[in-house]
């Protein structure tokens, strides 16, 4: 009985894993209708009700864990709603319905529609507040990057492990002013910088395959969600990251407490980020380096998946042309 239940658990998961996949492809769609048009709130909020829809379809008992923000703040997809049809297993959920609002609203590359799954507690319950971060991909020995160490240390390491000089490294970095004198560091130290206006669950993705992106490392401070999310990215198709909040105002503090965190100034794990048997999938809403956009045609709407889980380590593309296009407008 118990060997046919743990078996019932892995087909669970196992279509969980593809059913995912739907959850976003709807969520993008939806988005990438609004592409271009300057409304970086309709498209997120096309992007929240498609995703909505979809995961309450979904066999999970789910609890939003990162999520559109706090209950008051969020009338939808909001920190604690529950979702799902409550048949199936507890897990937490970490979404994005539309990662790049001014990427998509511009219609510039690398917005995408995201969501990761893990069982009960095993996403860091993130307040709304900046992070740190630092990632690389996978392959490097373990410890090669550290959020403590200065950047030029963090880059001699990984040109050491990579075999290459630091002068052969591209570090991606969210461009803001904030950042100013971690570029001035970055460049001082002969490495290239590959700069991005938004979206750096994606640019933290770009790292897991160097070959393709040519990008190396990134590093910066973005959103404390985001970095949730691209830290249960990377637990299936590997790599290092560490995290650390970045609490400014009581107000964080205070709320950072509600979910649990006593300790603000803590430095993350990958692990520590998102933990057990991860889910994660992502579809392109504009054309990306690692997902092509929404490609919105007259008899079918094609997307760009991928859906990864860490126990197994599968990292699956998935290309779907939609033709019943009546579904699609729900959305
Ligand atoms: P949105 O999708 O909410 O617009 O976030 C985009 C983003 O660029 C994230 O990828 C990143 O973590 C965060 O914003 C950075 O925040 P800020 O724009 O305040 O620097």
């Amino acid at each position: 009985m118990a060997e046919r239940q743990k078996d019932e658990e892995t087909v669970l998961d196992r279509i969980l894993t593809l059913e995912l996949a739907r959850v976003t492809e709807r969520a993008a769609v939806s988005a990438a209708r609004l592409r271009g048009r300057g409304d970086e709130k309709a498209a997120d909020q096309a992007a929240v009700d498609a995703m909505r829809r979809e995961l309450n379809q979904l066999p999970i008992d789910g609890t939003v864990v990162i999520g559109e923000g706090e209950r008051d703040e969020a009338p939808m997809l909001y920190i604690g709603e529950k979702v799902g049809t409550k048949a199936g297993a507890k897990v937490d959920i970490a979404l994005d319905p539309l990662e790049g609002t001014t990427l998509c609203a511009k219609n510039m590359p690398n917005s995408i529609a995201v969501i990761a799954l893990a069982p009960e507690g095993g996403l860091l319950n993130a307040p709304d507040s900046y992070m740190e971060k630092i990632a690389i991909g996978p392959g490097y020995p373990a410890g090669t990057i550290d959020l403590d160490l200065p950047i030029a240390t963090n880059l001699e390491n990984v040109a050491k492990a990579k075999g290459v000089e630091v002068s052969e490294l591209t570090v991606c970095v969210l461009d803001r002013p904030r950042h100013a004198k971690l570029i001035d560091d970055i460049r001082a130290t002969g490495a290239s910088i590959y700069l991005i206006g938004d979206g750096d669950v994606a640019g933290i993705i770009h790292t897991t395959n160097s070959e393709e992106t040519g990008i190396d490392l990134y590093v910066g401070i973005g959103g404390a969600p985001e970095g949730v999310l691209a830290a249960a990215a990377l637990r299936c198709i590997g790599g290092q990251m560490q995290g650390r909040l970045v609490i400014t105002r009581e107000e964080q503090r205070e709320r950072a407490k509600r979910m649990g965190i006593d300790d603000a100034n803590r430095k993350y794990t990958l692990e520590e980020l998102a933990c057990g048997d991860v889910l994660f999938a992502a579809t392109g809403v504009t054309d990306g380096n690692f997902l092509k956009g929404v490609k919105l045609g007259r008899n079918a709407i094609t997307t760009h998946t991928v859906v990864m889980r860490s126990t197994t380590g599968t990292v699956r593309y998935i290309e779907a042309q939609h033709t019943q296009l009546e579904k699609f407008h729900l959305d």
